[in-house]
């Protein structure tokens, strides 16, 4: 992004399920979309100024560097015709919109509040709700949804066409050479019995488990290195994963879309019917589609990534090689949108160390980040598994954050404030009555 500035011409905000994100064209074909409502996207989009301690909460900061054009729509408002700022304001403090029912997640709010023209900080907060919410509605029509679609249909078919695969068995699903005898063993007889023998969870919400054969991993790998040395020498300009990570490569764009939903569909889902009831549901999961891609850490890579949460429902995270060392992730609790900057208990906090075909299954709400790589080189698999049911739902069911830490912690606490009050009351009624 930095080495890039002044390609952004214009910029869109569109819908993807229901998230906002942002569509910045870039060149004459390639097409970055961010999701505004993913705090990878949005942070890298705005310029988070990325914190480095692990007990930084998660914010939205605007810093510097990002040169980009956001185009402003008509607004009611008499700054109508003034642009959004190219950079974020970092000397100004955003409101907080989480009391507020909006539409979309209030950190999207907060962050675009750093980008408003300088009139409009100084308007009510609900001036510049208001003002935002025009932002918002403009590009979230079904229009720019549709458009978003086709270019991104139109760009990974550039590239099908032209990118030769290296090992092209990769390309469809093939249980037997991809993942290693027990976790087959354990899909194939789907009890949740066989999946609780092969998967471990070191921490509430948490579950790992030896996933990939080493072979596998490898192909991949190479796969990889083949796809970024045909990048350099066609200079085809490529979207990364997200902006958060640099490098890597989204799988899903140049050919492995069918082969990751299969994964999805058949390996994820059965798990996630077990631990994670909320999208697995109890007799059929709602997973529907996903996002796969791999990242790169290292040096001349990123080294590190910052506290976040996922724009998934489920994260299927496994290392695929090389040599490394340092990279841990470091987890602190699942949190609804409401909850996500709260602080974490004793309890959440927990570090994993990768190792090599293993994976690493947790909610995308689940915050987490990864510390440096140190030395070598590691290459990681994601899979961002979606629920639009989900999704829908979070939209209009009440007392829906049931799995979110905070929000289970607040419910004990009424508990035992009524509980506590409960007993007052009988106390008080009994000394009441030896009075008497
Ligand atoms: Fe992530
Ligand atoms: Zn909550």
């Amino acid at each position: 992004m930095r080495n890039l500035p002044g390609l952004f011409q214009e910029c869109l905000i569109t819908s993807d399920g229901g998230k906002p994100s942002l569509s910045l064209p870039l060149f004459d074909s390639v097409e970055l979309d961010i999701d505004l409502g993913c705090s990878i996207c949005l942070g890298s989009v705005m310029s988070i100024e990325r914190r480095r301690s692990e007990q930084s909460l998660m914010q939205i900061n605007g810093s510097n560097g990002t040169s980009m054009m956001l185009s402003s729509p008509s607004s009611p408002s008499p700054q109508s015709h003034q642009r959004l700022r190219l950079n974020p304001n970092t000397n100004h403090n955003p409101e907080n919109y989480e009391d507020l029912h909006l539409e979309f997640n209030p950190c999207v709010y907060t962050s675009l509040e750093r980008y408003l023209p300088a009139s409009m900080l100084t308007v009510t907060r609900q001036l510049k709700v208001d003002y935002m919410k025009e932002i918002l509605a403009r590009y979230y029509s079904p229009q720019g949804e549709r458009n978003r679609v086709q270019k991104h249909r139109e760009y990974r078919q550039k590239i099908i066409e032209s990118y030769q695969p290296l090992h092209r068995e990769l390309y469809t699903m093939n249980p037997e050479t991809f993942f290693v005898p027990s976790f087959l063993e354990a899909i194939n007889k789907n009890t949740e019995e066989s999946l609780r023998r092969i998967i471990s969870e070191p921490s509430p919400g948490v579950f790992t488990f030896e996933m990939l054969h080493k072979d596998f991993c490898d192909m991949l790998l190479s796969e990889v290195d083949n796809f970024e040395k045909w990048v350099t020498e066609s200079n085809f300009k490529i979207m990364r994963p997200n902006l958060m990570n640099k490098y890597g490569a989204v799988l899903d764009d140049f050919g492995f879309e069918t082969m990751l939903e299969k994964l999805m569909d058949d390996f994820v889902r059965p798990i996630s019917k077990v631990f994670f009831p909320e999208v697995g549901g109890s007799t059929d999961s709602t997973l529907d589609s996903h996002h796969g891609f791999v990242v790169e850490y290292g040096k001349d890579r990123d080294v590190d990534l910052g506290f976040h949460v996922d724009d998934s429902e489920l994260t299927l995270n496994v290392c695929l090689g090389r040599q490394f060392s340092g990279g841990d992730l470091y987890f602190r609790g699942i949190r609804c949108d409401k909850h996500v900057n709260t602080e974490y208990q004793p309890e959440e906090s927990f570090d994993y160390s990768h190792v090599i075909g293993h994976a690493v299954l947790h909610s995308g709400r689940h915050r987490y980040g990864a510390r440096a790589t140190r030395s070598g080189h590691r290459i990681n698999l994601l899979v961002w598994c979606r629920s639009s049911a989900f999704r829908e739902l979070k939209k209009y069911q009440k007392d829906f954050s049931a799995w979110c830490g905070e929000c289970q912690r607040e419910q004990r606490e009424r508990q035992r404030l009524s509980v506590a009050a409960t007993k007052l009351q009988l106390l008080r009624r009994r000394g009441d009555n030896t009075a008497a």
